[in-house]
């Protein structure tokens, strides 16, 4: 069967669980567990007891059937205990979305507040940002859970590295620098989780580790584990493609950002990806389960991508039955499946002596304690800590502030000719908007968007800023297969003042199970926006939508292209943050989370994980870190509507490793180079070195100037370049960011603080992380400093 069949039937069938589910949730007695008068008595309702306690009590009452009952995404109900159904499968990525069957939008609460997609928001490059929107939308969760209109455990965020220009979830995430990535799923994460208790406390002293117990406010998800950024490409499927990754790029691209996000962003779920990573499905491989959970210190529960198990025997061909594939799932460390595929092949895996009591009731525990930390066995949810969120906490004037500053700070100026922009709305008598998506209100959220509390378009919102705005889409859609249209839109571009057209990527080019396979515009797009810029009477104004790049050297080097704007996928405000930007109401003052290439690139197959670049076989490699061919756009590019200087301060010219500093292990793995000469030229780290390196720690201190007659915020972008002591040494690699804020002649000093054994690191050919000895080199816009790391 079609897998997709199979999952949108498996949708159906959750979807009608939980819909009665719902129904009886929704009335004057919600269900809930350990209800009084009869169902309060269990040691698994008993407050008083440890998690842990409460969560082995109710194992240990369950029959074999209620157990493999709870591993399904709708896990059944217990009735003689007095547990209801529950549905494990909410999401949001941006926003409550409802992708998944425990959200639906069609009770008392109709609408959540859809911020910008991800990678909108990534391009910010503000922690204070999207700490916020984690903790906004876990706002809007709660509330929309005593609604009985979504669940407690939700799916996001997605923190794979945007590999690919051609990924059709790259949209999804916060781009392609593993460190970029790793700092927003941290951030995301603790927003989303943390009781607000602890939130209030961390604002007024820093942060406070009172675990708590650990107390969840909701539950975020780290996904997909591993290598995972491959949908539909070629003959590749997401479901069958066996990703093959050097050990190099899996300690340092592909693995940062989940260790980072369990480790410091403390994730309460996992979930494994479709794909195989070298050989062995995501879903079986035991050794990086058990890996997040031994070294990274994981705790919560690990969940399969939507049959992600089933994938195991059906598409990847790694066992030779179902209840195989649900025992090497099982013995992995996966603890619930997203589909059914357990439900239905558990029971005879067990009987043939596949499954193990012991590893069932790991994986129950696994599941009861994150619903315990939830406070899901805590009695009356309205009656909790959170009961009193209700629809007056969705939508609300300060979360769509937020989702409103969100597109603001995300949005990128790319080009800006002869200072075009920012248009003053008094001098602006006529304007002109072009493109299919500029009056359509359907993608402007990107994938997992939910209801949008408010619908405008583009082009209602900059008629806002001119009376007088015509529209004509130009295209019929985004594919653009016809230039019939092109007539109407060059007749109103002719007759106007200015004239923006809006071009670029929808959901119909680039999302869940579908990849590109060009980097250009799509269909006859770049005609259209060439022939506007050909008529119009000043230079145009090109806005950008989608979140993969698109090759737009055409744009760049036409004059008669003043300005181009990236506004990606930038949610529900996204029309006032343009607007506000095109008129001068916000310096713009986002960047590029990831490369744009040129055409070129799409020769490179997709399927090819490694991020280094090979010559003898042409291989140009990936993203700013190891890419050198041409580029349209570089990782980083943002303009503003004012100018910044640099200077540093200060910054160590000279740091001294001794052996005392790191510990006896690695000095034993210090490896001699060069032959005879047996000069040292890189040090071996091992995980306890890696902790006692805090020693070495050095600030670099940083005077921004803002030279402009205008105030806004900028990005500061600090990168390293070590010696090439070994091969696969990156180009450059950044190693800290700050967005400050910066009034008009005014100046504002930041201070980076510098972790040697992490940011001045590499992974050797065998998945080890060494430091360089030797010349590193500082970069901050055009300033370079010198740092010579001596043994
Ligand atoms: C809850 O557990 C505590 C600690 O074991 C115990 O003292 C108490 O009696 C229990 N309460 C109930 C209602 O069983
Ligand atoms: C919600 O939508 C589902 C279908 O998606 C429908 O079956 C159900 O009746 C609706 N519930 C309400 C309360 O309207
Ligand atoms: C897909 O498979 C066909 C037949 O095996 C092969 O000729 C073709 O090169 C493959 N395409 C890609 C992109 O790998
Ligand atoms: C908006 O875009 C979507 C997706 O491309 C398309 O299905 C829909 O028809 C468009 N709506 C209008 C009014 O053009
Ligand atoms: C580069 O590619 C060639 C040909 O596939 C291969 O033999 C060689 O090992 C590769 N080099 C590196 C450093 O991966
Ligand atoms: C970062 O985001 C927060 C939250 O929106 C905002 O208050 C702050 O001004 C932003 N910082 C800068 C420098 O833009």
């Amino acid at each position: 069967m079609n897998l997709l069949l199979l999952l949108h039937w498996t949708l159906l069938i959750s979807s009608l669980f939980f819909t009665s589910a719902i129904a009886k949730n929704f009335d004057s007695h919600p269900n809930f567990p350990c209800k009084p008068p009869h169902f309060t008595s269990y040691p698994f309702c008993n407050t008083s007891l440890s998690i842990t306690q409460r969560a082995q009590s109710l194992v240990s009452l369950l029959t074999l059937s209620e157990k493999i009952g709870q591993l399904s995404n709708t896990a059944g109900s217990v009735p003689r205990l007095g547990i209801p159904p529950y549905e494990w499968w909410s999401e949001s990525l941006h926003g409550i979305a409802d992708n998944g069957p425990g959200v639906s939008f069609n009770g008392s609460v109709s609408a959540a507040t859809a911020f910008p997609q991800v990678i909108v928001s990534a391009a910010s490059f503000n922690r204070t940002l999207w700490y916020e929107i984690g903790s906004a939308v876990s706002v809007e969760a709660r509330a929309m859970y005593n609604a009985g209109q979504a669940g407690l455990t939700f799916w996001a965020p997605n923190i794979n590295v945007f590999r690919d220009p051609r990924w059709g979830r790259g949209q999804e995430t916060p781009g392609e620098d593993p460190t970029v990535v790793s700092e927003y799923g941290v951030e995301f994460v603790k927003g989303f989780q943390e009781r607000r208790k602890k939130k209030v406390l961390r604002r007024r002293f820093g942060y406070v580790d009172d675990d708590d117990d650990g107390k969840l406010m909701v539950s975020a998800c780290c996904k997909h584990f591993t290598a995972y950024d491959l949908e539909k490409w070629g003959n590749f499927t997401r479901y069958d493609f066996n990703a093959v990754v050097t050990e190099q790029d899996m300690e340092d691209t592909y693995q940062p950002p989940f260790q980072s996000c369990i480790r410091d962003g403390k994730a309460s779920c996992l979930m494994c990806s479709y794909n195989a990573v070298n050989g062995v499905p995501a879903c079986a491989r035991e050794d990086l389960l058990t890996k997040a959970r031994v070294e990274w210190g994981f705790k919560g529960y690990i969940t399969s991508d939507c049959d992600a198990v089933g994938t195991i025997f059906d598409y990847q061909g790694y066992t030779n039955s179902p209840e195989e594939a649900v025992a090497i799932a099982i013995k992995a460390g996966v603890d619930i499946n997203c589909g059914t595929y357990m439900l239905r092949n558990t029971k005879s895996a067990i009987e043939k002596g596949m499954v193990s009591k012991e590893q069932l009731d790991r994986a129950l525990l696994n599941l009861f304690v994150v619903q315990l930390r939830l406070g899901l066995f805590d009695g009356n949810p309205r009656e909790g800590r959170y009961g009193k969120l209700g629809s007056s906490d969705i939508c609300s004037s300060g979360h769509r502030k937020l989702a409103l500053e969100a597109a603001r700070q995300g949005i990128v100026l790319l080009k800006n000719d002869h200072k075009l922009l920012p248009l003053n709305k008094n001098r602006v008598s006529s304007l002109a908007i072009v493109g299919p998506m500029a009056n359509n209100i359907s993608n402007m959220g990107g994938t997992y968007t939910g209801k949008p509390c408010q619908r405008k378009t583009l082009f209602t919102e900059l008629l806002q800023y001119v009376k007088k705005t015509s529209y004509a889409s130009g295209c019929s859609d985004v594919s653009c297969d016809s230039s019939s249209g092109f007539g109407e839109a060059v007749a109103i571009a002719k007759g106007a003042d200015f004239v923006i057209v809006v071009a670029g990527l929808d959901l119909t080019q680039e999302t869940e199970d579908k990849d590109r396979v060009s980097l250009s515009l799509p269909g006859k797009q770049k005609d259209l926006v060439s022939s506007i810029a050909a008529v119009s009477k000043k230079p145009v104004i090109l806005v950008l939508t989608g979140g993969g790049p698109v090759d737009v050297s055409f744009a760049k080097t036409n004059p008669k292209i003043g300005s181009i704007i990236w506004i990606g996928y930038p949610g529900e405000t996204g029309g006032q943050a343009l607007a506000e930007i095109i008129f001068g109401d916000f310096n713009p003052g986002g960047r590029l989370p990831m490369t744009w290439y040129p055409e070129s690139f799409a020769k490179v197959p997709m399927s090819d994980m490694h991020m280094r670049a090979n010559s003898s076989r042409g291989y140009p490699g990936r993203t700013y870190r190891f890419y050198t061919g041409p580029q349209v756009y570089e990782f980083g590019t943002g303009l503003s509507y004012t100018k910044f200087d640099y200077k540093i301060i200060s910054a160590p010219s000279k740091l001294i490793l001794s052996e005392k500093l790191l510990p006896q292990p690695s000095h034993k793995k210090l490896l001699l180079q060069n032959g005879e000469e047996e000069e040292l030229r890189y040090l071996q780290l091992d995980d306890s070195s890696v902790n006692s390196c805090v020693s070495l720690r050095f600030n670099v201190r940083v005077r921004v100037t803002n030279t402009g007659d205008i105030h806004g915020s900028h990005v500061l972008m600090l990168y390293s370049k070590m010696p090439p002591v070994l091969s696969g040494v990156p180009e450059k690699q950044l190693i800290g960011f700050d967005r400050v804020h910066v009034g008009s002649n005014e100046i504002v000093e930041t201070v980076f603080v510098i972790d040697p054994c992490k940011d001045l690191t590499v992974a050797n050919d065998v998945g080890k992380r060494v430091i360089a000895l030797g010349n590193h080199v500082l970069f901050l816009g055009d300033l370079q400093h010198s740092l010579s790391l001596e043994f």
